[in-house]
Order: structure tokens, then C-alpha cells, then sequence
């Protein structure tokens, strides 16, 4: 019988707030979020003073509802989880102040999560609609894609993570996000390509795919961008609302031509059969089919987490935090904010 059965967690890294219970074996037994991509959407990014006034406002409302939802008294929970690194400093002391709050006046333990293990972890949560495909386990290969990072990850063990590739400069989202802005739409605008592309030609002009002939696992982003820019900036208004769908399918094409070539040498280099796709971007439709198609081509065990531990999320740090609690780990009163990883997070230095 573990001895932690459950905790509640809370991530407050980057613009979303969001609370969650989960069990010994991740089951997600409730979880609530508030997006704020609203208030940001008038800045064209993410304004870090904004992000940590509104979790302020939200956090201890959304603890309230999702206690209420788990059907559990406050006094049932048997540790705290919070994301503690890396992330905006401002935003992570809100998080990081509550889950102390609440532990040291419930006197239970707490445990600080950094992010990326929880983003590597998210294929493992079960809950009334997800479970991991059977055949996944450590040692796993994991792209994860998002707003804020775009790397290529071995998970070796709980605690045992490798970086093996990552971006150079802009991350896969933020490519998305900005080549939308050039297009005139609100940010985030990922979302809004990924829709236009729907019906839309990929071939119809042919973006530079970064460092895809490199032999190494790294990756980049900004001369797409760039090139994008350019290439608006070079047709008249009229051709580029005729070839909206064509021009946002080729650009998305670019991306996700990317991020399956490097996975796929990244396959070649370390041959994992366990594969997991994360981060915002795996919500992109093309991403998903794409790299489902490779899976199978490969015979490969792919797992892509529903979109809800996907994105930024408690239930994820929920369970990196309750297999660390139960094996008798746990973090001290006085642990702070970190904008960055330790050290100890990954196995090599990168
Ligand atoms: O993981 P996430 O919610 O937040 C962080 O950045 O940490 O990822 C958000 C990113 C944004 O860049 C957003 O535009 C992108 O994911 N995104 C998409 C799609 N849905 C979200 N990009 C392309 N296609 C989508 N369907
Ligand atoms: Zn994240």
C-alpha cells in the first residue's frame, strides 16, 4: 500500500492556473484549469505581471472546486505537489506560496515538480477516458512541443531523463504564434493555422525546413519564421486571402516536417519503441496524424496524451510529485522559485 494515495497539485509556471487530485496510480480524480489567454491576447504574448495577478485571483477558488468535485474533505490529502521550476518567477511564487500555505496547515508534506518532468510524465495519467496504450513504459523517446519549448527527451526511469535535442532559437508554438501574427490573427494563433490549413495545399510553397539535413538532434525555428514573413510581405493582400488555407498548410507543413524528421533520426540513433507526443502543439492535427503515421510505418507503441495533459496542467505534476513523495522524497519549507532547471533534472548537460 503506497503511502501517499492522494495529493493535490498545482502548476502556476506560465499563464495557466490549474489544481488537480490524483492517486497513487495517476488516476486524475478531479482537475480544473483557468485560461487566460484572453488577457494576454492584447499584447500579442504572454505579460508575466498579468499571468501572476490573475493566478492570485484564481488559485485558491480552483483548489476549493476541485476538492468539492473529488468529493473529498481537505483533510484526505496527503501531500502537496507544485511546479516549483523552471517558469516565470512571479508566477511560480503564487503557486509555490499556496502549496506551502495549505501543507503547513494541513501538516503534510510538499514536493516541488520541475515542469518538463511533468510534461514527460503526462502519458502515464489515467482518468474515465485515458489510459496509456499497454505496451508503453520506460525507456520512452518523447517530443514535446509547445509554446515555450521544443525538445527531444530520453526517459530512462522516474528521475532519469536525457535531453537529446532541442531548438536553437524560437520553439515550434512560437513559430506558429507568430507567423499568425504576421497574418493579422490574435495570439495564441497556432490554433487558427492549424484550422486554416484544413482543405489547404502543403505543397504550395515550399518554407525552408531548419537543420533538417544536420545530423544532430537540435532544431530550428526562426528562419521559417522569417521566411514567412517575407514571403507575406513579398504578395498582395488579394493573393494571400485567395491562398490563405494553401499558405497556412505549407507553413504548417514546414513545422511538422521538422519535428517527424527529427524524430525519426532521433528513433534511428537510440531505436526506443515507446514513443510519446506532448506539449500544446500536439493538439496540431497534421502533428498528430503525421507522427501516427510514422508510428505505425515503424511498428512503434505511440502515445499522445489528451490535449487537457497535453498543454500546461496539475495532473501532470500530480503524478510526478506522488511517485516522488512514495518513494520517500520531498521538498523542504523553505524551497523557492527557480527560472531555470537544476542541475540534477537531467542526467547531462545540454
Ligand atoms: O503547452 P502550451 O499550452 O503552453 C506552453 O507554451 O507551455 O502550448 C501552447 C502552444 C501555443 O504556441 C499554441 O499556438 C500552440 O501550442 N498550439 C497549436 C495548436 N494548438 C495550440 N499550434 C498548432 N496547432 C494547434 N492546433
Ligand atoms: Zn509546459
Amino acid at each position: 500500500m503506497p503511502k501517499f494515495n492522494k495529493i493535490l497539485a498545482i502548476e502556476t509556471s506560465c499563464d495557466d492556473t490549474s489544481v488537480a487530485v490524483v492517486d497513487a496510480k495517476g488516476f486524475v480524480i478531479s482537475m480544473e484549469a483557468a485560461n487566460q489567454d484572453k488577457d494576454h491576447a492584447l499584447y500579442g504574448g504572454i505579460v508575466p505581471e498579468i499571468a501572476s495577478r490573475n493566478h492570485t485571483y484564481t488559485l485558491l477558488p480552483l483548489v476549493t472546486r476541485v476538492i468539492g468535485k473529488a468529493k473529498l474533505q481537505i483533510k484526505q490529502i496527503d501531500g502537496i505537489a507544485v511546479t516549483n521550476r523552471p517558469g516565470l518567477i512571479g508566477a511560480l511564487i503564487v503557486g509555490i506560496t499556496s502549496a506551502k500555505s495549505l501543507a503547513m496547515s494541513l501538516n503534510i508534506p510538499l514536493i516541488g515538480v520541475n515542469h518538463l518532468e511533468g510534461h514527460l510524465l503526462a502519458p502515464f495519467l489515467q482518468d474515465d477516458t485515458y489510459t496509456p496504450p499497454a505496451e508503453f513504459d520506460f525507456p520512452f523517446l518523447a517530443l514535446a512541443v509547445s509554446g515555450g519549448h521544443t525538445s527531444l527527451y530520453i526517459a530512462h526511469d522516474l528521475g532519469k531523463y536525457e535531453i537529446i535535442g532541442r531548438t536553437k532559437d524560437d520553439a515550434a508554438g512560437e513559430a506558429f504564434d507568430k507567423f499568425a501574427k504576421i497574418l493579422g490573427f490574435e495570439f495564441p494563433g497556432g490554433v487558427k493555422i492549424d484550422q486554416l490549413s484544413q482543405g489547404g495545399d502543403p505543397e504550395y510553397f515550399h518554407f525552408p525546413r531548419g537543420m533538417i539535413n544536420d545530423r544532430s538532434l537540435d532544431m530550428s525555428f526562426s528562419g521559417m519564421k522569417s521566411a514567412g514573413l517575407r514571403y507575406i510581405q513579398s504578395i498582395s493582400e488579394e493573393e494571400k486571402n485567395k491562398n490563405i488555407n494553401s499558405i497556412c498548410a505549407s507553413f504548417q507543413e514546414a513545422i511538422v516536417d521538422t519535428l517527424v524528421g527529427k524524430l525519426d533520426l532521433a528513433y534511428k540513433k537510440y531505436r526506443l519503441k515507446s514513443i510519446v507526443l506532448t506539449g500544446g502543439v500536439s493538439a496540431n492535427s497534421r502533428l498528430r496524424s503525421k507522427t501516427l503515421d510514422w508510428a505505425n510505418k515503424r511498428k512503434l507503441t505511440l502515445a499522445v496524451p489528451p490535449l487537457r495533459y497535453c498543454t500546461d496542467n496539475a495532473a501532470m505534476i500530480g503524478i510526478a510529485g506522488i511517485r516522488r513523495l512514495n518513494r520517500g522524497e520531498s521538498s523542504d519549507m523553505a524551497m523557492g522559485p527557480l527560472p531555470d532547471y537544476l542541475k540534477s533534472d537531467f542526467i547531462n548537460e545540454y
